[in-house]
């Protein structure tokens, strides 16, 4: 009878410890390539949604769902892709320390808006490749490299313009100030659809493994 109480309090045992053991095993097993990928669509997927509600914000009794009501005041709110990915994702870096950005080589004379856009060095190489035009559409690339004394996983998404982006990056003749300036103030850079705008860089420090 002790032996068999022994036996069922070593199952018992054994039981409890995978239970608490399995969680971590399966936290081994997350692809931080595939935690990257998300994030930064989830960012690009943010800014679009964004970018295409300009004008419900922007438009005095505006509502989503509704047709913009005619001839009503437009007011520019300050509410564009850019700023959101910034402040969104500064907030969630403090949350995860997950960095998630957008970044930007510019377009010919035109270097980033914001220099906070700016790219690293590592960014910098990267984009460089995605603005081949041979290089392939929507390809992402991930490495992992050590930065300021850490192991980090590097990922970078390529960043497209869009119809709804051209309202402020298009052709300047379509500035709604005349001057070639978007509605924000800055120059309009003239980019078409399906042009190469940047990217989404995200870095997720990763534990040394020793
Ligand atoms: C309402 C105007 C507006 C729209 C629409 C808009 N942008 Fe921008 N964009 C701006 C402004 C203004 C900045 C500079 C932001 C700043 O000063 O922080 C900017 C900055 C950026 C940046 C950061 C790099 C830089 O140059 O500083 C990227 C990348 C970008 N825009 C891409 C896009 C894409 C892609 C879309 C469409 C999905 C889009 N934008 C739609 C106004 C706009």
């Amino acid at each position: 009878m002790l032996k068999k109480l022994g036996v069922i309090a070593v199952l018992f045992a054994f039981i409890v410890g995978a239970v608490g053991v399995l969680p971590a095993l399966a936290a081994e097993k997350i692809d931080v390539r595939k935690v990257a990928e998300d994030l930064a669509q989830f960012l690009v997927s943010t800014r679009r949604m964004i970018s295409q509600m300009v004008d419900i914000i922007n438009t005095h009794g505006a509502k989503v769902g509704e047709p913009l009501p005619k001839d009503a005041p437009y007011t520019f709110k300050g509410v564009i892709p850019a700023y959101m990915g910034r402040v969104i994702g500064d907030d969630f870096f403090k949350g995860s320390g997950i960095r998630v950005k957008q970044t930007t080589m510019g377009k010919g004379d035109f270097g980033p808006r914001n220099e906070y856009n700016a790219p690293d060095d590592w960014e910098k190489e990267v984009l460089t490749r995605f603005y081949e035009p041979s290089y392939p559409k929507g390809k992402g690339y991930g490495e992992e490299i050590e930065m300021e004394g850490k192991k980090v996983y590097r990922y970078m998404l390529p960043l497209y313009i869009e119809k709804s982006c051209l309202k402020c990056h298009g052709d300047p003749a379509t500035s709604p100030t005349g001057d070639g300036k978007d509605m924000a103030g800055k120059p309009m850079e003239n980019y078409l659809e399906g042009d190469i705008r940047g990217g989404i860089s995200v870095i997720i420090p990763v534990e040394e493994k020793t």
